[in-house]
């Protein structure tokens, strides 16, 4: 049968580690997990609670394209509390997930052939989406110095939208008020669509992270309940888009997904409201983070810096290895610790670097450090 080159898309090499950590614990051994990009914790009770109450009270039909009325006033006011932002709650959308969401922008703003930027070292399925819809991606590569996310110098002049996270993966690092300005104002020089991932917004160690609405209207904010909110199966998460594209995203939303799951609507509404649960997730990354920062230079990983946000810890590891991917395998068969090379993030440079996530228990990371600077100590 005849396919499309749209769908040639890369796969992730995490998951050749994820199905090696498998096969390893199949084989009865025990394996600590600092692979995975999500929390261990489940939706916070309250919210589970909801839903069972829900269940037994509704038949959790489709809801209305945009989402629930109840739900997308909550974020609303989400925005309110966390940035002092007023927003119109018909500006939010529900999505299915922050993946559903990125779908919804490129093609509500782009025309097959446009040129989008991204960051490298960035979260892998920017690049597939883009390829998938007929877009093309333009690879900036970011520096250190600029804490791994782009700066205005860096944008080629026939750019159609620029995507960055902040809060990013694989590196944790924010952009602050001024380097996120700058940002937008370039894209607006440029007639540009700015688009801003906050999916880790909430998982925060130093300061808050600045949402682009503080900023400009005219942009399109992507956001999920998978991270801080804990949720990743339940794929739920919003977007929020300027006023005058309300209409067109809602029969985009209503002809590709009809409405995002119902029953995980009913979840993070609840979840909205369940601050101590998620706060108490939070004390465990915060813990975790101070040990993996303490454990990973001692085990030999130096290369390394405090991420601002997310739960993972980006390691320059090219003193050690030009080969990530045979790295990772490695760790995983001597150490019995799952990690992510670099090379899902960046294809260029990351065969020099790894992905730790502090996701997991403190006990998890304890051990995982532990493993580490041993296997570290016997190379
Ligand atoms: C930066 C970033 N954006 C988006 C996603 C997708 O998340 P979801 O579709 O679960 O909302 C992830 C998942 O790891 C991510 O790291």
């Amino acid at each position: 049968m005849r396919v499309s080159s749209r769908g040639d898309v890369d796969p992730f090499i995490v998951m050749d580690v994820m199905q090696a950590a498998a096969r390893a614990e199949a084989a009865g051994r025990h394996i600590i997990h600092m692979e995975v990009g999500q929390p261990g914790t489940p939706a916070p009770a309250a919210a589970r609670a909801a839903l069972a109450q829900a269940m037994e009270t509704g038949p959790l039909g489709y809801t209305v394209g945009l989402g629930l009325p109840a739900l997308r006033a909550r974020i609303a006011r989400l925005y309110r509390d966390w940035y002092g932002v007023d927003l119109n709650p018909e500006r939010v959308v529900i999505t299915p997930g922050s993946s559903g969401g990125f779908t919804l922008a490129f093609t509500a703003l782009f025309d097959v052939g446009a040129r989008v930027g991204i960051g490298a070292p960035g979260y892998p399925s920017y690049k597939a989406i883009l390829q998938a819809l007929g877009l093309q991606t333009v690879m900036i590569g970011t520096e250190a110095q600029h804490r791994f996310q782009p700066v205005p110098a860096d944008l080629p002049a026939d750019l159609d939208g620029l995507l960055v996270a902040s809060p990013a993966n694989p590196t944790g690092t924010m952009l602050d008020r001024d380097a996120l300005a700058a940002l937008i104002g370039a894209c607006a020089d440029r007639g540009a669509a700015f688009i801003s991932d906050e999916i880790y917004h909430g998982i925060e160690y130093e300061r808050k992270a600045v949402t682009a609405l503080e900023i400009t209207d005219q942009t399109y904010v992507i956001n999920s309940f998978s991270k801080y909110f804990s949720m990743t199966g339940w794929r739920v998460g919003w977007m929020v888009v300027p006023e005058d594209h309300i209409r067109r995203i809602e029969r985009l939303v209503q002809n590709l997904f009809i409405c995002a799951p119902h029953a995980s609507q009913v979840v993070a509404l609840a979840a909205l409201d369940c601050t101590d649960e998620l706060q108490a997730n939070m004390a465990v990354y915060r813990r975790n983070r101070a040990l993996m920062m303490e454990g990973l230079p001692k085990a030999g990983f130096t290369r390394i810096a405090p991420p601002d946000g997310a739960f993972y810890v980006y390691a320059d590891v090219s003193d050690l290895t030009d080969d990530s991917r045979a790295f990772a395998a490695e760790i995983l068969e001597k150490a019995g610790v799952a990690v992510t090379p670099g090379l899902d993030f960046d294809p260029l440079r990351g065969a020099g670097t790894l992905r730790f996530s502090y996701a997991r228990s403190t006990a998890d990371i304890e051990e995982g450090l532990a493993r580490l600077s041993r296997f570290m100590a016997a190379r």
